[in-house]
């Protein structure tokens, strides 16, 4: 009997071994999940598409004129240069503009791609914060990744959250945006 055990106990230890760093793993992931954004911005974004008359007013525009396939817009592509504001009116000052692009990229349903910088130069903040990520449409809150910023966002790391908030035909649409990061310097 004594000499089984012996012969048990390395397995034993091996075991341990091989099992630690699963928990070591298990115990930072479940770390990571719970931990709370080190910045939030709450902020509205408002696309006004031009529509051939107005200029005046149009922030956005789209730049593919073949005709798009299928009914949802596939293949559509739109840059924008859009006033993002703290609260929902598009007559509020701009807290900063969102720079980029978006283009419609699902066959059979409608579904964005959107890549664009947050350029804030006025008022609380200054620098960029560059969001990128799929928007689908359908579900009612769309998480997209902040992939960087500069500047008072040097280095940022996150998540944010795009709900619509209004939306009039092609003519004018608002996000409200949850800017959740993780990582701040
Ligand atoms: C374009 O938008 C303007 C402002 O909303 C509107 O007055 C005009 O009728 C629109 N033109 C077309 C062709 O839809
Ligand atoms: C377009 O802008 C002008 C002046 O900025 C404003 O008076 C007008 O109401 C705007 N039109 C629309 C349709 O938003
Ligand atoms: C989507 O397609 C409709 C119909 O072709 C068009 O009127 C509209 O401008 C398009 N919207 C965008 C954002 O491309």
């Amino acid at each position: 009997m004594g000499g089984s055990l012996t012969s048990l106990k390395p397995n034993y230890y091996l075991l341990l071994i091989l099992l630690l760093p699963l928990t070591l793993t298990l115990t930072l992931t479940s770390a990571h999940k719970h931990e709370l954004p080190c910045k939030h911005l709450t902020l509205y974004y408002h696309d006004i598409l031009f529509n051939g008359t107005n200029q005046a007013n149009a922030t956005s525009t789209l730049i593919s004129n073949s005709a798009p396939l299928g009914s949802f817009n596939f293949s559509n592509f739109v840059v924008f240069d859009d006033p993002v504001t703290s609260d929902r009116l598009l007559t509020s000052p701009p807290v900063a503009r969102a720079q980029g692009f978006y283009f419609y990229d699902m066959k059979t349903d409608f579904n964005a791609w959107f890549a664009f910088t947050l350029v804030f130069n006025s008022g609380k903040y200054k620098g960029t914060i560059n969001i990128m990520g799929a928007d689908i449409i359908g579900q009612k809150a769309r998480d997209l990744s902040v992939v960087g910023g500069t500047g008072d966002f040097f280095m940022a790391r996150g998540i944010t959250t795009l709900r619509t908030d209004a939306f009039q035909g092609w003519a004018y649409f608002r996000l409200r945006m949850d800017v959740k990061l993780y990582e701040c310097y």
